[in-house]
């Protein structure tokens, strides 16, 4: 019976070159270990041939249980995983092999039509010991080189995919010590070092080499060997790509004294607003103006970036609308007058790459965090957040770039300048916000309510807390509430209200006090007394401030009674339970 084996995302590194390869990659892992985290395994060639190493468990436990770095070796591949179906234990552990033990490798993606290509090589006489699609694709290239050289049988194997894939992989016997690699809507990026090569699913795990890397395109086959590398296309032309070069480094990918990524990139969040508010936003401005219609396409986090974008785009006389880009194709018809923005952080979101491609006519500009991401190629122009690699689950700083990107398209400059100061004051009451975590650990519910432009910073709030608390939350534009949900508000259900001095004040208000009558235990985001005064706890937001300011100073707050209602309860808000960092598939 086989089953199939739905990756989210999983982590891929590989390196050839003059140091310990089990070393290299080991460390890579660790790095990547956000990518996935339910089984690993690392593969080596060394002179006695080919070492392989795999469990099911965490990259520190099992790399430590079963010494990944005693396997000598100076070329070899490396993976850590996540899945949705099938079994997490060893057997479907990668890397996997052929029949021979020859041909090793690593894969990330689905492979759509693993069945159809198992059966015919089962009817070949190949022996399969995992449920994975993946080890399909070790089976398959194993039967061309019958009759192919290793480069060939490698591509021609990729031709017969269909599905997503990102693949490393080497061989026992290649007398040319090479490492084989290639990508199709799942990122795979060289990373250029001096007399040495590595490849990974994502830049942080390889920082400690090089800064330069070549992302691979949807397509592309590529052979690295020592020095250098070349690239092909599925029909086998050579084809040269776009190096990058990028200015973060190796301890931005580290919890530099935090004792979670997820608190790092927060407490980050006043130093990398600087460099987000850097970005060139001129053409994204200029294009706005020449357009009528205005579409956002996002997921998760995102998506509520692209709400408030569309609030404010709406405000400026546009026709602006937000859409969950997994159901973009289903709900609009975007064409040659339609601009359309994707917002995502990865830059790899299934969903949002669907959507892209659903808007072929449109002019599209993407916001993103990661250089050489497969929606860079998608769009005609991208702005960068710039804000350094985000290695927690749960997006923060990137949420609050994109925040600031939008700001500045919307609002210009000027208005942006205290945003740094402002986040840190916020910051300032994590002591006073954990207090307030305390009183929420057990409990099972909670609302978060707002209006008007900061509706989306509820949204966020809310999924900030259910995401990495595992308590369920709700958020609703308080004028919603008395429609249906206020029957869910009983004695102690803690209520939170995103309430700024703004125009829509009194209305929340009022819906503070119906939460209140029916014993809600209310805490308030606010700078009004008024509420103050309705109001069980209050964390008090800065007096007198600009309305642009308001969604920094609300999502600050929200993200530390999040991060420390989920450290309170026992979880690592790092890796929340069946989450991944993006998801690749659709
Ligand atoms: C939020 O904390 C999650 N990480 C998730 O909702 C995320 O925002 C979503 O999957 C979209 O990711 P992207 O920005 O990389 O496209």
């Amino acid at each position: 019976m086989f089953s199939s084996c739905v990756v989210l995302m999983c982590g891929i590194i590989g390196y050839i070159g003059s140091r310990k390869a089990s070393e290299v990659i080991t460390d890579g892992l660790k790095r990547l270990e956000y990518r996935g985290y339910d089984s690993v395994g690392i593969a080596v060639v060394g002179e006695k041939g080919l070492a392989l190493l795999k469990e099911k468990g965490m990259v520190s436990d099992v790399s430590l249980a079963l010494d990944f770095t005693r396997l000598e070796g100076n070329i070899g591949i490396g993976h850590t995983r996540w899945a949705t179906h099938g079994a997490v234990c060893k057997e479907n552990a990668h890397p996997h092999t052929d029949c021979r033990k020859d041909i090793v490798l690593v894969h990330n993606g689905v492979i759509e039509n693993y069945m159809k290509l198992k059966s015919a090589l089962v009817a070949k006489g190949h022996k399969f010991s995992s449920e994975t699609d993946s080890e399909v694709l070790a089976h398959l290239i194993e039967e061309k080189t019958k009759t192919l050289p290793l480069l060939q049988a490698f591509r021609m194997a990729m031709n017969e995919l269909e599905g997503s894939y990102a693949v490393a992989m080497i061989s026992a016997t290649d007398p040319e010590k090479r490492i084989f690699i290639a990508r199709r809507n799942s990122p795979l990026i060289i990373g250029l070092g001096k007399g040495e090569m590595l490849c990974a699913s994502d830049i942080p795990a390889m920082l400690k080499y090089t800064k330069t890397f070549v992302p691979l395109e949807d397509g592309d086959i590529a052979v690295l060997v020592r020095n250098g590398y070349k690239a092909y296309t599925l029909s086998g032309h050579e084809t040269v790509r776009k190096q990058i070069t990028v200015d973060w480094d190796a301890d931005m990918a580290q919890k530099g004294g935090f004792l979670h990524f997820m608190l790092k990139e927060i407490m980050d969040q006043k130093h990398f607003i600087v460099q987000t508010l850097a970005s060139d936003i001129t053409e994204a401005r200029s294009q706005i103006d020449r357009y009528k219609r205005i579409d956002i396409v996002a997921c998760g986090t995102s998506y509520h970036t692209g709400m408030l974008f569309s609030i404010l785009l709406q405000s400026m006389g546009k026709c602006a609308q937000a859409f969950i880009a997994s159901d973009y194709q289903f709900v609009a018809k975007p064409d040659k007058d339609t601009l359309v923005f994707a917002i995502s952080q990865s830059g790899e979101t299934a969903d949002v790459l669907s959507a892209l491609r659903h808007a072929k006519d449109s002019r599209k500009i993407a916001i993103t965090n990661t250089m050489g991401s497969s929606i860079t190629s998608l769009v005609d122009s991208t702005i960068f957040l710039n804000c350094g690699p985000e290695i927690g689950v749960a997006a923060t700083k990137t949420f609050t770039s994109q925040l600031a990107i939008l700001s500045k398209i919307v609002y210009g400059m000027e208005r942006l300048n205290p945003v740094s100061n402002v986040i840190g004051s916020m910051l300032e009451k994590e002591n006073e916000i954990k207090a307030i975590a305390a009183k929420l650990v057990s409990k099972e519910h909670a609302f978060f309510i707002a209006r008007g432009r900061s509706v989306p910073i509820a949204y966020e709030g809310s999924l900030k807390f259910k995401e990495i608390t595992y308590i369920h939350s709700e958020a609703y534009p308080g004028g919603e509430l008395k429609h249906g949900t206020l029957s869910l508000i009983c004695e102690g259900t803690p209520v939170i209200a995103l309430a700024p001095a703004d125009e829509s004040l009194p209305k929340l208000i009022g819906n503070i006090k119906e939460a209140k009558a029916r014993g809600a235990f209310v805490i308030s985001l606010t700078d009004s007394e008024d509420v103050s005064k309705e109001s069980d706890l209050t964390i008090p937001l800065p007096k007198n401030l600009d309305p642009a300011l308001h969604p920094f100073a609300m999502i600050v707050p929200l993200q530390l009674l999040a991060y420390h209602v989920s450290v309170l309860r026992g979880i690592n808000p790092d890796r929340p339970r069946n989450l991944a960092k993006s998801v690749t598939v659709e």
